[in-house]
């Protein structure tokens, strides 16, 4: 991304590290090594990310972790628009980019950073790799999206549970169907849903594909039992948590 550090995020030729931004961060917001920790989970739609989030904050809650969970368009300010853009199909691919940056700039302010200064652990449901897969499916400039996206800041993990669409498909199947984003159906890429379904998620599993390898995901089969993907993540987790400092006692 943007290599300029005018908000303490990366110096110019370095790799942003974790807990700084990706490029120009916060214009107003100089970064500091602020304590808290986000542990981002990725993946395609249906592919289990509630479920784990859900065990992982239990685990790190019974060990005296505070822990936040943020998800996307989950911002008070930009749900009622978003929901309301969907409804009516009218987006471009423009808005719906910025919308979804939008979301997630009100989720970094009003929960993200407040919850890493007060030390705790943000289990991001989706981070902005979803929101750059999206668009890139749908032709946006991958560099453009970068940039874009240089106000966020790098995550400690990336957890990426990674499935192949036919496994997808099957769930899916079993739990309630296919709704008419999750399939693409603005980019009419086929006449029925399960079509559009197939080719658009086999498009954003290439693009999570390449994020992962760029971005150093940590990859997971999401094929596995619930149980056993949440070993993996307690295990890489817990090594993580035990280098850095003590829990911070969730307050009472
Ligand atoms: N590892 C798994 N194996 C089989 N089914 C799963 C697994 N993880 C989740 N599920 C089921 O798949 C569906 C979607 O899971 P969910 O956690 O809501 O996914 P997401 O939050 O990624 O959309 C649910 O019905 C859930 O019970
Ligand atoms: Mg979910």
């Amino acid at each position: 991304m943007d290599s300029a550090n005018d908000g303490g995020g990366s110096r110019k030729g370095a790799p942003a590290g974790p807990g700084t931004y990706y490029g120009r961060g916060l214009p107003y917001l100089p970064i500091e090594p602020w304590p808290g920790k986000i542990i981002a989970i990725e993946g395609t739609d249906g592919v289990g990310r509630s479920t784990q989030i859900r065990l992982l904050r239990e685990w790190l809650e019974v060990q005296g972790y505070g822990v936040v969970e943020t998800g996307w368009t989950r911002s008070t300010l930009m749900q009622p628009t978003i929901d309301l853009a969907k409804a009516s199909n009218t987006l471009n691919k423009l808005t719906f980019v910025l919308l979804y940056a939008t979301d997630f700039a009100d989720r970094l302010e009003k929960e993200i950073i407040p919850a890493l200064k007060a030390g705790f652990i943000v289990l991001a449901d989706r981070y902005i790799f979803t929101a750059i897969a999206r668009a890139r499916v749908r032709g946006v400039d991958r560099a453009w999206l970068r940039n874009l996206y240089g106000f966020a800041i790098v995550p400690h993990l990336v957890f990426y549970l990674r499935i192949d669409v036919d496994t997808l498909i099957h769930r899916l199947l079993q739990s309630g169907g296919m709704d008419f984003w999750e399939s693409g159906m603005d980019m009419k890429l086929a006449d029925d849903i399960y079509e559009s379904f197939r080719t658009y998620q086999s498009q954003l599993l290439e693009e999570y594909d390449a994020l992962a390898r760029e971005f150093a995901f940590k990859p997971l089969d999401a094929g596995q039992p619930v149980d056993r993907i949440q070993q993996k993540l307690r295990r890489h987790l817990g090594a993580f948590l035990a280098g850095t400092e003590s829990p911070t006692p969730v307050p009472l």
